[in-house]
């Protein structure tokens, strides 16, 4: 690649979305939705009565909270909890609370992508939680994890809520799970929620709510271009598409362009042509039962200790000890 060239795609984003939208099919990674505007997008999700994900988490948190609290503790050297996608944090919350009134001996760690999100978190503990120790941290999820290997002084906790797995295909979640096995100690534990395969309209209508938050969100990733890298899509022609396919167990999100048009995106030099109906595919959220859960496991050298679920079976928080 020649100076010109390496300058312009000098940005992980600049460069993902030369790649994605040069491809055919064209794609665009849902990591991009998530800027101050999609932060909150996401978090008005998570309060929509059909994005059931969020309330099954809560419960299974507020319902289960000792258990889980005393699973994590160490009474010796105390413990490090470590956050991946910490985002606003509500839910963990429960669980902090638990184990400061609880006399732990630990620091909370929390990871997001999202510059704005972490801090956030953090103020907002700050003033809620002014004992709680924090040390919250941005980065990428396969960025942090080498960093977590340095975690190895005392029992560490490593937690990923929100089914934020699901955003992940197959291999790439056994690639991250691996990851997270390498980092852990035999005392370490991995605690992960996995939104389970469930009645597929329930699960398409979390992904198609009627108010259009999703949407928003979904199209916050043009919105980003439009913005960061000079582009000029007009955002209004593009239809936000969600599907589920019930024997895969994946939810997929799409932006369909509902006419032909050429788009230009400056700060890359690229120019895209789009056919009517021509898609441009932008997450998957995958859905899960034991047997999966189970096999990524395996394939990642992970063992299942227990599991926690909600009452309609909705939703499950694994815990994982490297095998
Ligand atoms: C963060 N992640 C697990 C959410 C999900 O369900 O895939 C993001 C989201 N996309 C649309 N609605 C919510």
């Amino acid at each position: 690649m020649n100076t010109t060239a390496a300058t312009l795609l000098d940005t992980t984003f600049k460069k993902q979305v030369f790649e994605g939208l040069s491809a055919n099919p064209k794609y665009l990674s849902s990591k991009y939705f998530y800027d101050k505007k999609g932060d909150k997008l996401f978090q008005d999700i998570m309060a929509m009565p059909e994005y059931y994900l969020t309330g099954c988490e809560f419960q299974i948190l507020s319902t289960h909270t000792e258990t889980i609290g005393e699973l994590f503790r160490d009474r010796k050297n105390g413990l490090d909890l470590i956050e991946l996608g910490a985002g606003d944090g509500k839910k963990t919350k429960v669980l902090l609370k638990y184990m400061t009134e609880n006399n732990f001996n630990f620091i909370y760690k929390p990871i997001d992508i999202s510059e704005n999100a972490v801090e956030m978190i953090s103020n907002n503990l700050a003033k809620e939680m002014p004992t709680l120790n924090v040390d919250a941290e941005v980065g990428e999820y396969f960025e942090v994890l080498e960093r977590l290997k340095g975690f190895n002084k005392r029992k560490k906790v490593i937690m990923v809520l929100g089914s934020n797995i699901g955003n992940l295909k197959h291999p790439k979640a056994i690639e991250f799970l691996s990851k997270l096995k390498d980092a852990m100690l035999p005392d370490d534990l991995l605690f992960m929620g996995f939104d389970q395969k469930k009645n597929p309209q329930n699960i398409l209508d979390a992904y198609n709510d009627e108010t259009g938050i999703t949407e928003a969100f979904n199209k916050n990733v043009l919105t980003r271009i439009n913005r960061e890298l000079d582009g000029n899509f007009r955002i209004e022609k593009f239809k936000h598409w969600a599907v589920y396919d019930p024997e895969t167990g994946t939810a997929k999100s799409f932006l369909v362009a509902t006419e032909a048009m050429q788009v230009k995106v400056e700060a890359i030099n690229l120019t895209v042509n789009f056919d009517e109906w021509e898609t441009i595919h932008t997450e998957i959220s995958q859905k899960y039962n034991d047997k999966i859960v189970s096999w990524l496991a395996k394939e990642s050298g992970l063992k299942i200790e227990t599991s926690f679920t909600d009452e309609k079976g909705y939703y499950k928080n694994y815990v994982f000890r490297k095998d």
